[in-house]
């Protein structure tokens, strides 16, 4: 599906401006040039359910996809839990031809790298996500993985074991920095947000708050034993009808 550049969104803060365009909305989310960073994007409902019938896409409307679409055009490397990917059917990551002329012009490839997060290896190598890759995508897995999986993800992919029996996500961002990839637009989902959070490794959070309560007993967007309270500043709100689109970036010194 082409980007939905039409649904109007308004920006309340810093610089209130109604119905702003994708230039203006690509500045409110830039990266900060020349150094690593990571932002996780997610959507929940007003009550913290992160998803609706086991998917995102039921809390989302055509705002959210447009903010979610752009998100991915900057990035260098996407990154997203292998649990996201079976559960949202991804295929394979390839950006629309807007996007495509907007990164030629900024200097970027084509497309961004396609990295995935698994321990399992439960990932076919003969899926979309692999087989109609523009690019060839990262696999970050353990040491346990098994071997014959390990095997046949090789031909695909590049897989790269970055820990024991845990993904070590502070060595993801290393390996991604080493690629070239400085750049990490993630997609969650609340597993790996919860890892990378205790591991001080997010820097960002996209928030869409969804006009909702879903009530049930849907997780939230971030699921971690391990991980320590991280306090979080406001960079931007923006709001179409009812719904907000909140970043927060991490507080200096948390
Ligand atoms: N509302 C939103 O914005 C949003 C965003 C994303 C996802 N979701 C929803 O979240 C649900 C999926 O949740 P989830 O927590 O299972 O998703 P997830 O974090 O994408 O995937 C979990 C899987 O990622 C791998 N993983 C995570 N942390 C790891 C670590 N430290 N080391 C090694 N592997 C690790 C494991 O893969 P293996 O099982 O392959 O070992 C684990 O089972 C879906 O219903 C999806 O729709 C919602």
């Amino acid at each position: 599906m082409p980007p939905s550049t039409t649904v109007p969104i308004d920006r309340l803060w810093p610089e209130p401006a109604g119905a702003v365009d994708d230039a203006s909305l690509l500045e409110t989310y830039a990266f900060p040039p020349d150094r690593s960073w990571l932002r996780m994007n997610f959507i929940a409902s007003l009550d913290g359910a992160v998803t609706r019938e086991d998917r995102s896409g039921g809390l989302g409307d055509a705002a959210d996809r447009r903010v979610f679409d752009l998100l991915r055009r900057p990035a260098h490397a996407v990154l997203v839990g292998a649990g996201t990917v079976r559960a949202e059917g991804y295929g394979p990551m390839r950006l629309h031809a807007a996007d495509e002329a907007w990164r030629a012009a900024h200097g970027l490839p084509d497309q961004p790298v396609f990295a995935l997060v698994t321990r399992s290896l439960e990932l076919d190598p003969d899926s979309t996500v692999f087989t109609d890759a523009p690019v060839r995508p990262v696999v970050y897995t353990v040491d346990a993985a098994p071997a014959d999986r390990r095997k046949a993800l090789a031909r695909v992919a590049d897989v790269v074991a970055v820990g024991e029996t845990d993904v070590d996500p502070t060595r993801v961002r290393d390996d991604l920095s080493a690629r070239g990839l400085q750049h990490i637009h993630a997609e969650g989902g609340p597993s790996v947000f919860g890892a990378f959070l205790a591991a001080g490794a997010v820097d960002e959070l996209c928030l869409t708050l969804a006009p909702t309560l879903e009530g049930g007993d849907a997780g939230r967007i971030a699921r971690s034993a391990g991980a320590t309270p991280t306090a979080m500043a406001l960079a931007a709100v923006l709001r179409s009808g009812d719904e907000l689109l909140l970043r927060y970036t991490r507080a200096t010194g948390s």
